[in-house]
């Protein structure tokens, strides 16, 4: 290369790099904190961590306790020196969850006016001190979350992976400001909880998985509930309990047969009996000790794909005398009608519904109801969730179901049109937020949810997660102003190297070959545009 050759080449790099700079959200970005934060700057020099660095606390009760935290992390380090204070204070006005954090070589200051903030602070100062080993850059961050609702969505009824799996991923997950478990603990194959009044849903129906409808029974107790959604409410998650019906109701109607509402072979007893009072009762019982158990606003009814016992609602005569006698329009009446019943059991013991996209059609008051949109397929059912006034969580399909591959070259799991790669996640919503022009203010999150009749074993479970967890992290927390995803993506392999301290077997996206495929039982199956 020439002399002028090669400044014209340097001059051009020089000017990549001042414009990647100057791209919003280029700083931000490139702080080696998942999440990204809203705002950022690097500055010179380092804190370094250790016994001799002072914890200072000026703020109430809470700041204390997660004093007690910082202390135990930042001892194993070293020496150390310099301090850290941790202020809590609804003087500094910043709003829920928000947070700012102050790093010098002299001093770390982490503030917020809520705990959720305080804590967020301490789990982004966490990652920049691991990223330097015990010294954590200079910055200042200042942040909070684009979406209140920041989920995960765990299926334990196809396949059970018990209480200390959840607890690795409620640690991951607080790490990355993820802030709800949905948590689908009954389907077909299995009931997941114990309920008090009904012994016979975990003894009968927590029998079988998707793969083996003869494994002996799993479930969480109602100890094992209260152990979790405490453990969850430490790290500021709330657990959300989905309690699917009128169909995927086979567990529940397997263990008790009066409840079921026909149908013949893989189909009977899908859906619950949707006539007789005596669903409702069990319904109602049933709410109420999830009512006790579960302290979120909120209960999940599911509501999706009903269908109708794949016929016994149109062929049962004390169905069709019932839709006749209330002049329902047809199943499609009675789904409706059994929806709204459902939800008014739920408003009167004070909690709002959440349902799949399905329970738009039976027109409960969006004061009551917060939808699920899940059907990528359908983007005219988001549209009409916003229009008719409720708030939405958006789950569609592609990208954020993480049981689609996330590798071409992957054998066992969804694919449609594509699959879902770490990189659609973290840029979503961008692609549907012209659908939502206008209602923004209702769209109340967003969430990976993970099905598992192909995740048969923790193994595969963690390598359908992640990394893609973090994706959904930055996805929605990250201001889209704030974005950057070939940062995002650069910052990724810190990330991983932190799953290997946790023996996380996740998928490495940047050498698909170092992280082959787990095994699967022989019913575990690739399903495309399914
Ligand atoms: C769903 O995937 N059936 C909500």
């Amino acid at each position: 290369m020439t002399h002028n050759g090669f400044f014209t080449v340097a001059r051009r790099m020089l000017l990549a790099v001042a414009a990647l700079l100057m791209l919003p959200g280029a700083v931000s970005a490139q702080l080696p904190v998942i999440p990204t934060p809203a705002k950022a700057s690097a500055g010179r020099g380092a804190l370094a961590l250790g016994t001799a660095t002072a914890v200072n606390v000026c703020g109430g009760a809470y700041a204390d306790e997660l004093a007690d935290s910082v202390r135990a992390f930042i001892a194993p380090y070293g020496a150390g020196e310099g301090s850290v204070t941790l202020m809590l204070a609804d003087s500094l006005r910043l709003p829920d969850e928000a947070y700012t954090l102050e790093v010098s070589p002299d001093g770390a200051t982490l503030a917020a006016s809520s705990p959720a903030g305080l804590y967020y602070a301490f789990e982004a100062f966490r990652q920049l001190a691991r990223a330097g080993n015990g010294k954590v850059q200079s910055c200042r961050v200042s942040d909070a979350p684009r979406f209140a609702w920041r989920g995960f969505m765990l299926d334990e009824s196809r396949h059970f992976f018990g209480k200390e799996k959840v607890k690795q991923y409620l640690d991951i997950m607080a790490s990355l400001r993820l802030n709800v478990l949905h948590w689908h603990l009954v389907d077909e194959p299995g009931w997941r909880i114990e309920i008090k009044r009904y012994p016979r849903l975990t003894e009968v129906g927590g029998r079988g998985n998707w793969h083996d409808p003869e494994a002996p029974a799993q479930f969480y107790t109602q100890d094992d509930i209260r152990e979790i959604v405490a453990y969850a409410a430490d790290r500021h998650i709330m657990v959300v309990p989905e309690f699917d019906m009128p169909g995927h109701a086979s567990a529940a109607t397997r263990a008790y047969p009066e409840l079921s509402g026909g149908g013949e072979g893989q189909w009977a007893g899908f859906t619950f009996n949707p006539v007789r009072d005596s669903t409702f009762t069990f319904i109602a019982d049933v709410i109420d000790e999830l009512v006790e158990l579960f302290p979120a606003p909120y209960i999940h009814i599911g509501g999706d794909e009903v269908h109708y016992g794949n016929s016994s609602w149109y062929t049962s005569p004390e169905i069709q005398q019932y839709i006749a006698d209330n002049k329902l329009d047809g199943p499609v009446g009675l789904e409706r009608e059994f929806i709204r019943r459902v939800a008014d059991i739920v408003a009167a013991r004070g909690k709002t519904v959440i349902g799949w996209d399905e329970i738009i059609d039976a027109g409960i008051s969006p004061s009551k109801a917060v939808i699920m949109w899940w059907r990528h397929d359908k983007a005219h059912r988001l549209l009409m969730a916003l229009e008719s006034g409720y708030r939405v969580i958006m789950t569609p399909r592609r990208p954020l179901y993480a049981d689609f591959v996330q590798d071409p070259g992957h054998s066992v799991g969804r694919f449609w049109n594509g699959y879902n790669r770490i990189e659609d996640v973290a840029s979503f919503p961008e692609p549907v937020m012209y659908l939502a022009k206008g209602y923004e203010e209702q769209l109340l999150g967003l969430q990976m949810s993970l099905w598992t009749e192909r995740v048969a074993d923790t193994g595969r479970l963690d390598f359908m997660t992640f990394p893609r967890l973090a994706g959904v992290a930055e996805a929605a927390w990250t201001p889209a102003a704030s974005k950057e995803p070939t940062l995002f993506m650069r910052k990724l392999p810190r990330f991983l190297r932190w799953l290997d301290t946790k023996n996380i077997r996740y998928f490495n996206p940047f050498d698909p070959k170092s992280t082959p495929e787990p095994s699967a039982p022989d019913k575990a199956d690739v399903l495309k545009n399914g």
